[in-house]
């Protein structure tokens, strides 16, 4: 997946276009590269392999003037990072030139076609072709219905924007991936997120599903794939460009860890009336989602069942397809924190089509899963940029906790937040210090914790590269316990509950083997038999899960620095992952 942007006003294109593609790197950055149509009317490239900061060394994007441009930051899916993959991507002759997020599943049979209408191809992805049968239409077709007629030969998912020598205007088509319209006084935008655009303007577009736009100076028109123009509502966000930019830290990942303090509040702030309805009105429930809000989606299964003792089935998203059996008896519970990941989409998009109810949990307004759910809760917790997530993870708990207590009152778990990471914040960092040269560290946890505990490795092997596994403390005896030698991490949580003794139980079993045990718990004893220990106060049994995440995503976030790693962008890693 990458991040595309768009700029047409006033303003010079590729200034803002590149402070565009800085806030949109934690969607891919294996490339970057800027088009930009020049005072006659020509279109002038500068792209490259490597991240921003990497590729402005070499190539000067500021040098290209003009008011009207393009940019791309990529996430290789089709062909290596290279220059030649690198987009904007042009037809034969440079005149239309566009960048592309999402993944054309035809594109193999359609450049065979243009090959055999002599086409020559100057990349290995499949966005190039995009451009190459623009250039075929424009044959017979002016420009618009070219870019139309082009877009309806394209299977799987697209965001386009693409610009035309001569033309002052921007060309956009959406599918499965998103695209958002951006409307500023006399300057218009696109980009795949709010983010790069909310520092000029407030009011936005989101495309829908098989749309073209084409967007001009003063304002855009809509399109269905037919070509017959729609009439769109823009939608007023509030973040502040501030709350999507770093704020001094030396990290997005450190700030939003920090914000939870707010970001939880809010998120208990939600109105569950509606949703509550639905979830009273099913017995049979289905989670989908994927990575981390797959473990807010085992919190929801352990608080409905457990609590509320109402069935819930968790399936990870890319697996629904093959496992799940949704009928129109069925709610499913679909949590996304971008809204835009493609294996969740389409796997509610199955089971939408058996005739499943679907309500969605989401952070982004206007995203792509709240035009496919019936109802949407927005978890309200502002934008989240660093790939790992954090806040967005507790603000998921929150509403997932709202939606099964709607009359309780937790938000006071905010203000114990902002508390604990200050208290075990040095803590942390000595045990980061301590972990940082491990091969493997395994969670362990039991109970209302052990979502907590697959929470904790994935943050831990995502950012810090270090292999990190969770497992329920009863199940070490049935074959982990055999990597477990002199040294070997081994992250307990416990909690003092019913699973206390167990736990203890788990803990010396691992010690036994020469283990470095390191603790999160609210029992002060447990330092007595475990090499560093964070202790937690938890006012109410119920919310362990908000008080355990914190020290283990510090831990994560402090391995990774120590390790030189920058938290933020993870290799490999994209913050929404648009392709199945
Ligand atoms: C979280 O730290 C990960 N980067 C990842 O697992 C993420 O939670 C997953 O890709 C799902 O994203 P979504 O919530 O936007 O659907």
């Amino acid at each position: 997946m990458c991040g595309i942007i768009g700029y047409i006003g006033d303003k010079k294109a590729s200034e803002v276009i590149l402070e565009g593609i800085k806030a949109l790197e934690y969607r891919g950055y294996d490339s970057v590269g800027i088009a930009v149509i020049g005072e006659d009317g020509k279109i002038i490239i500068k792209k490259d392999r490597g991240m921003l900061d990497e590729v402005s060394k070499k190539v000067d994007f500021l040098e290209m003037d003009g008011t009207l441009g393009i940019g791309h930051t990529r996430w290789a899916t089709h062909g290596p990072p290279s220059f030649e993959n690198a987009h904007p991507h042009t037809d034969c002759e440079g005149k239309v030139v566009l960048v592309h997020n999402g993944v054309i599943e035809n594109y193999l049979e359609l450049r065979e076609e243009l090959m055999a209408k002599g086409h020559k191809f100057s990349s290995e992805t499949d966005s190039e072709i995009v451009a190459h049968f623009i250039e075929e239409y424009r044959k017979n077709s002016e420009n618009f219905e070219a870019f139309r007629k082009a877009i309806n030969r394209l299977k799987g998912s697209y965001a386009i924007v693409c610009i035309i020598e001569g033309e002052k205007k921007l060309f956009l088509a959406r599918r499965n991936s998103p695209l958002i319209v951006g409307f500023g006084k006399g300057e218009m935008f696109c980009a795949s997120d709010f983010t790069p655009m909310l520092k000029y303007t407030k009011k936005f577009v989101p495309m829908d599903e098989e749309e073209i736009a084409v967007v001009e100076k003063d304002g855009a028109r809509f399109f269905n794939l037919r070509g017959n123009e729609r009439k769109k509502k823009t939608i007023e966000i509030k973040w502040s460009a501030e709350e999507a930019e770093r704020g001094g830290y030396p990290h997005y990942m450190a700030k939003e860890i920090e914000e939870q303090k707010y970001s939880i509040k809010e998120s208990f702030m939600v109105d569950v009336r509606k949703a509550g309805e639905l979830v009273k009105k099913y017995e049979k429930i289905d989670v989908i989602a994927a990575g981390t809000s797959h473990h807010a989606g085992l919190m929801l299964k352990y608080l409905f069942q457990k609590e509320l003792k109402k069935k819930v089935d968790v399936v990870i998203a890319s697996e629904y397809r093959y496992v799940a059996l949704p009928d129109k008896e069925t709610l499913v519970i679909a949590i996304s924190q971008s809204g835009e990941t493609a294996d969740t989409l389409q796997a509610i998009k199955f089971a939408k089509k058996h005739g499943a109810k679907i309500l969605a949990i989401t952070n982004v307004v206007g995203s792509s899963i709240t035009r496919i759910a019936d109802e949407t809760l927005y978890m309200n917790a502002g934008p989240e940029i660093g790939v790992a997530a954090t806040k967005t993870f507790t603000s998921q708990l929150a509403v997932v906790y709202k939606l099964a207590f709607p009359e309780r009152d937790f938000s006071y778990v905010a203000d114990d937040v902002a508390g604990l990471i200050e208290k075990i914040r040095e803590k942390a960092e000595e045990i980061s210090r301590k972990l940082k040269f491990a091969k493997s560290v395994f969670f362990i946890g039991r109970g209302i914790c052990m979502p907590i505990a697959y929470e904790g490795a994935l943050k831990f092997k995502e950012i810090s590269y270090i292999h990190g596994e969770a497992y329920a403390g009863g199940e070490l005896k049935h074959g982990p316990l055999s990597l477990i030698e002199k040294g070997v991490p081994v992250i307990a949580l416990v909690q003092k509950d019913e699973t206390y003794e167990k736990m203890i139980g788990s803990i010396k079993e691992v010690k036994a083997r020469g283990a470095y045990v390191v603790a999160i718990t609210d029992s002060e004893e447990i330092g007595n038999i475990v090499d560093d220990a964070i202790v937690v106060e938890c006012k109410e049994k119920l919310l362990y899960p908000f008080y355990f995440i914190i020290p283990l995503q510090l831990i994560a976030y402090y391995t990774s620095v120590e390790r030189g790693i920058n938290p933020d962008k993870p290799r490999n890693l994209a913050k929404s992952v648009t392709v199945e």
